[in-house]
């Protein structure tokens, strides 16, 4: 019989919520919520009524429970450095979706280091995209990945990389940005976490190219990769329906974060990776 996994939850937003539901589902494999954490803490509270765990007033006080043996982080990019350093230095696995954050300065390249210090779990999921075992499998012959994701309008305001934009009428598909991965996550912080998760599979945040482009007429938010090098090439489409609460967050985002708890949860039989 397997152990139960205890979780605490940072962000107990449109992914949080959704995630916790999905546990107290049954969903998580031996994953068992046990604590949440928001700094809306009536966002929290809701998530704790219904499942049963504890508020915690701060990412600290939740390491201070013992029952919890793994943090998922489903915030913000500028909270999830912080609380995976948290997280990881006091000996707990993390599941990480704000990926932008692993791209700014050395930051995966130290989670990656105290994970394997403390002999725990780092978990990436591949969030709104797929194909990322495939970029892993041909890293070594990989020699241009090419990532374009289209958006509505609504799902990119409020991002930097958008400010030129926001006053304007869309009317047409517009290139709002194209350059290098490690750039864009910084231009769309909440929007292009696949882009951080893209290049961290593959090429790294210098040599792979994303493109952002605003549709008004797109059917959803749309991730084409690109990939070529030795082994061939591929090209992958993913037409994500957005999530009711935020238009920013695919439920493809929330399918996978299940999948990688699972796999951090039950990992000893895995097919695809
Ligand atoms: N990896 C992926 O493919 C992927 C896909 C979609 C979203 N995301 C990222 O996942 C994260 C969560 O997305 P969401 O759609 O649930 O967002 P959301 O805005 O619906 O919810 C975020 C929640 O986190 C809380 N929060 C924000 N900053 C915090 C902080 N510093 N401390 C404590 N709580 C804080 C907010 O109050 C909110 O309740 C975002 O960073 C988003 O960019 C990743």
């Amino acid at each position: 019989m397997t152990d139960t996994i205890g979780v605490g939850l940072v962000g107990c937003g449109t992914i949080g919520e959704a995630l916790a539901r999905a546990i107290v589902d049954g969903q998580g494999g031996s994953a068992a919520l046990r604590a949440v954490y928001d700094r809306d803490q009536d966002r929290a509270r809701t998530v704790a009524r219904f499942s049963q765990s504890k508020v915690c007033p701060s990412v600290e006080a939740m390491l201070d429970e013992a029952s919890v043996g793994l943090v998922i982080e489903a915030a913000s990019q500028s909270a999830a450095t912080e609380c995976a350093r948290l997280a990881l230095n006091r000996g707990r696995s993390l599941l990480i979706m704000s990926t932008g954050a692993l791209l700014i300065g050395d930051t995966f390249s130290e989670l990656a280091r105290l994970a394997r210090e403390r002999n725990v779990s780092l978990a990436v999921p591949s969030g709104a995209i797929g194909c990322l075992d495939t970029l892993r499998a041909v890293r070594a012959g990989l020699e241009r990945v090419i990532l374009t994701s289209t958006k509505r309008p609504e799902a990119l305001r409020g991002a930097p990389g958008f400010a030129a934009w926001e006053s304007k009428k869309i009317e047409k598909p517009v290139l709002v940005y194209e350059g290098p991965a490690g750039a864009a996550v910084r231009q769309f912080p909440a929007n292009v976490n696949v882009a951080a998760s893209v290049s961290l599979a593959g090429l790294g945040p210098d040599r792979t190219i994303a493109r952002v482009v605003a549709d008004p007429a797109a059917p959803g938010n749309v991730h084409e990769l690109v990939a070529s090098g030795e082994f061939g090439e591929f090209t992958a489409r993913f037409v994500n329906r957005p999530s009711q609460a935020n238009p920013k967050t695919s439920q493809l985002a929330i399918l996978s974060a299940l999948e990688a708890l699972r796999g951090v949860c039950d990992g000893r039989v895995r097919v695809g990776s």
